[in-house]
């Protein structure tokens, strides 16, 4: 047995195969009769155990050159083969390049979201820096340390969700003011954007889950003049330079006074029409001056400081500026909805 002889022999032959071999199944079966596992050169290979030891390194040698250049032809021979299938199924219309591809929809955030990151960016613009807080509150930094009285109709069991332990998931973005407080001295000046809990049935205004964006700042001479100019400038970069605004007064356990701030209606400009409900205006927040009674409990000194608070909602706030008429289209992921904005 002279395996040098075999070895050139079986690579003839597969180059010869190979070369006039005109299909990528026939290339196929020629590769499994050569270099499989019971291939010609695979057979070749494992007889080298019975070869004298000095004709071994050679022969060795030399069946791995054959089957080194046999798997490289076939491999070229591949390439060739697939580009002549592919030209001609081109040619022959089985492939129509000229059918328009797929198109994937890409995605984007929810034009809450970005009302949110709108707003934040104005606050960062006039100097507040934006934090944020846990939605998982103590009842204690919801209610309490917000001067709610004990008997307050917010804190019932119908109002709110209650987790055990003296925690509630948060009506407010409020509480976020406590913690803010307790953890530095003034002056301060935050955005606290975050998602809040009401045991509410969802109608056309109200979701049991929904954004606010609380506002805080506190220094030693905050009055409720800087309170309006810094609202009514945020009012006219998102509605617009021709909004005009007023507060209507109101009440919150944790400012005093207090306020709702309106803007003058979108749709008429003030004259009365159904958005506004004839009045001319529309709400958008609440607001109002730090209650001394909150800076008692933070630990602040109610007779040097002084700063106001203000609270909105921003499902409803991207209502009015899309002129949307129901908040709960906006999380039903309807594309055709969504796609709009
Ligand atoms: N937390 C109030 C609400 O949810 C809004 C508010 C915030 C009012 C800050 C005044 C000051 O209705």
């Amino acid at each position: 047995m002279d395996l040098h002889d075999d070895a050139a022999g079986a690579k003839e032959h597969a180059c010869a195969e190979i070369a006039s071999c005109e299909s990528l199944e026939d290339l196929d079966s020629i590769r499994i009769r050569y270099l499989g596992r019971k291939g010609a050169l695979t057979l070749l290979l494992r007889k080298l155990g019975q070869v004298d030891p000095e004709a071994r390194k050679s022969a060795g040698k030399l069946l791995n050159e054959a089957r080194d250049a046999i798997a490289s032809l076939l491999e070229s021979r591949k390439q060739e083969l697939r580009e002549r299938k592919y030209a001609s199924d081109l040619s022959a219309g089985s492939i129509d390049v000229t059918l328009p591809g797929r198109i994937f929809s890409i995605g984007k955030l929810n034009p809450v979201l970005r009302v949110m990151d709108e707003i934040l960016q104005i606050f960062v613009g006039m100097g507040f820096t934006p934090v944020e807080g846990p939605e998982i509150e103590t009842e204690y930094n919801n209610f309490d340390a917000l001067n709610f009285p004990p008997g307050h109709p917010s804190r019932d069991e119908h109002d709110s969700f209650y987790v055990d332990g003296g925690f509630c998931l948060r009506t407010h973005t409020s509480p976020a003011q406590i913690r803010v407080m307790k953890s530095q001295p003034p002056p301060v000046r935050v955005v606290v954007p975050g998602l809040c809990h009401r045991r509410d049935t969802p109608d056309a205004s109200h979701l049991m889950s929904f954004y606010q964006i609380e506002g805080l700042y506190v220094d030693y001479d905050v009055s409720l003049a800087h309170l309006k100019g810094t609202l009514a400038a945020f009012a006219r970069e998102v509605f617009g330079e021709e909004t005009r605004v007023r507060f209507r007064p109101h009440y919150f356990p944790f400012t005093e006074p207090s306020a709702e701030l309106d803007i003058s209606c979108l749709v008429c400009g003030g004259k009365g029409c159904r958005l506004c409900k004839r009045t001319g205006w529309l709400e958008v927040l609440g607001a109002g001056m730090v209650h001394p009674n909150v800076f008692r409990q933070v630990g602040y000194d109610e007779r040097k400081v002084t700063g106001f608070a203000f609270g909105m909602g921003v499902e409803r706030l991207t209502m009015l500026k899309h002129g949307i008429g129901d908040i709960r289209l906006l999380y039903e992921n309807d594309s055709r909805f969504l796609k709009q904005f």
